[in-house]
């Protein structure tokens, strides 16, 4: 399996490969904490703190779950 291959099938297990969270991690952090921005989700769960090449799947996933509202 190719290095692209590779990151492709493992996101679709891990949103943040770098901080090693699913999708279902961030949506139970928004729903724990009450998050209601990109910053919050990222002081919480250490999301897109690292190469950020998650950032959008992680603001689609916020946008989703919750009030989301742009800072
Ligand atoms: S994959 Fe999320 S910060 Fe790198």
């Amino acid at each position: 399996m190719q290095e692209e291959q590779w990151i492709s099938y493992i996101r679709q297990k891990k949103v943040c490969l770098c901080s090693g969270l699913s999708q279902e991690d961030l949506e139970k952090a928004i729903q724990k904490y009450n998050i209601r921005s990109f910053n919050e989700l990222q002081y919480y769960t250490k999301c897109c703190t690292h190469c950020g090449t998650c950032k959008e799947k992680v603001l689609e996933i916020l946008k989703k779950n919750l009030n989301y509202k742009k800072n």
